[in-house]
């Protein structure tokens, strides 16, 4: 699946939105959504999705976090987010492999 925005707010968020509802099909209930971004960690925790660029993805964020018994959003640095930037980076420049999930590009075993 490929989705473009050039907005990285509207990324995270679809990509948050993707894991939770991965999250809930396979049955998980307990849930750390990180992210290196303060104001959507803040906004998710506080359940006020304000950010006009993601606001309606965050809202079923939040809705689909309702179905999660344990679910925490937490802030984390971006030394510690360093699989998903390298995912960005190399996706943003369409180097991204449609097979990643059988076969992890060389680069990101590097940084696991
Ligand atoms: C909720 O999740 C946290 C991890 O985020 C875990 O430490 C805790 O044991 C879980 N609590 C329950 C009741 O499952």
């Amino acid at each position: 699946m490929h989705i473009w925005t050039s907005s990285m707010v509207t990324a995270e968020a679809l990509a948050c939105i993707f894991g939770l509802q991965a999250a809930i099909l396979d049955g998980w209930d307990s849930i750390i959504v990180e992210s290196d971004n303060t104001g959507k960690i803040s906004r998710l925790k506080s359940k006020s999705p304000s950010c006009w660029e993601s606001a309606s993805i965050e809202k079923d964020v939040i809705s689909c976090s309702n179905e999660l018994s344990n679910i925490s959003f937490s802030f984390v640095s971006r030394v510690c987010n360093q699989v998903a930037n390298w995912a960005t980076k190399h996706t943003k420049s369409l180097q991204w492999p449609d097979n990643w999930m059988d076969v992890l590009p060389a680069g990101l075993v590097n940084v696991l």
